[in-house]
């Protein structure tokens, strides 16, 4: 497979997440064209079977492979789970990257600590969180914890809604009563709300999240391949499968949105 160094890289997610994501990138990529695709018609992925996500980024990803990319970051901790290992198989060549959970900094930072890792459910019940979760079990405490009906707050533009504090009390009230002391968002919607989870948690409660790593490792994966650009202005082409105007507004302003 041969990659034209002009052609734009993918960033994929579910749906609006995948912008915390789309930040790094562009911070760590500047002169890079990117398009965003936010497969919100179908979120959530998180609350599907593991075959219907992992079917519906394979063929997502393969199709822009037809049209032209050279290089791609899976900005979804679910579709990662899901596909991720697959597709090194059917795009062995393709500079690919998947966000995980940033257990790895949270544990070596915290050691002997409390470190909470919210999720949505398939990337909580995965084998990939397991792996992780068993490298780092010695130096701390992870907890998992799956947050079904999280995303929606963050999808459904609900970002500062009373509703979405009462459901972080309600749903953090086990770690408000015995505190941790930090909290990974291993889901790409989360990041805009880690505000919200730390008024809930404790503001003393750290927050870690991938995102960086994702941008630097996909950097480094293109410089290796002579596919990285060092000059010329980088464009954003933002992507939904809900094609209304909203949809598209709201990706731009998440995108403007500081974290
Ligand atoms: N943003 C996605 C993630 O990082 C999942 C949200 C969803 O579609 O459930 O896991």
């Amino acid at each position: 497979m041969k990659f034209d160094i002009n052609a734009p890289i993918l960033v994929f997610d579910s749906g609006v997440g995948g912008i915390s994501v789309l930040k790094e990138l562009v911070k760590v990529m500047p002169h890079e064209d990117f398009i965003f695709f936010g497969d919100s018609k179908n979120s959530p992925y998180g609350t599907k079977p593991t075959e219907v996500v992992k079917k519906l980024t394979i063929d997502k990803v393969s199709e822009y492979l037809r049209l032209g990319i050279k290089g791609c970051a899976i900005a979804c901790n679910t579709a990662t789970s899901a596909a991720v290992a697959d597709m090194r198989v059917l795009f062995p060549e393709l500079p690919l990257v998947g966000i995980e959970p940033a257990i790895k900094p949270a544990a070596l930072n915290h050691p002997g600590g409390r470190i909470l890792v919210m999720a949505t459910p398939i990337t909580i019940e995965g084998q990939k969180l397991h792996n992780q979760i068993k490298l780092y079990e010695d130096i701390a405490t992870i907890i998992p914890l799956a947050c079904p009906g999280l995303m929606e707050f963050i999808e459904g533009g609900k970002i500062d809604s009373p509703e979405l504090i009462d459901y972080l009390k309600e749903h953090l009230k086990e770690y408000i009563e015995n505190p941790v002391d930090a909290f990974v968002t291993g889901c790409t919607h989360y990041p805009f709300v880690a505000d919200k989870i730390s008024s809930v948690l404790g503001s003393n409660v750290k927050h870690y999240d991938g995102a960086n790593g994702t941008a630097r490792e996909l950097k480094r994966r293109l410089n290796e391949a002579k596919l990285l650009k060092d000059s010329g202005e980088g464009h954003i082409k933002f992507i939904s499968s809900d094609p209304s105007p909203e949809k598209i507004q709201q990706c731009k302003t998440l995108f403007n949105r500081p974290l």
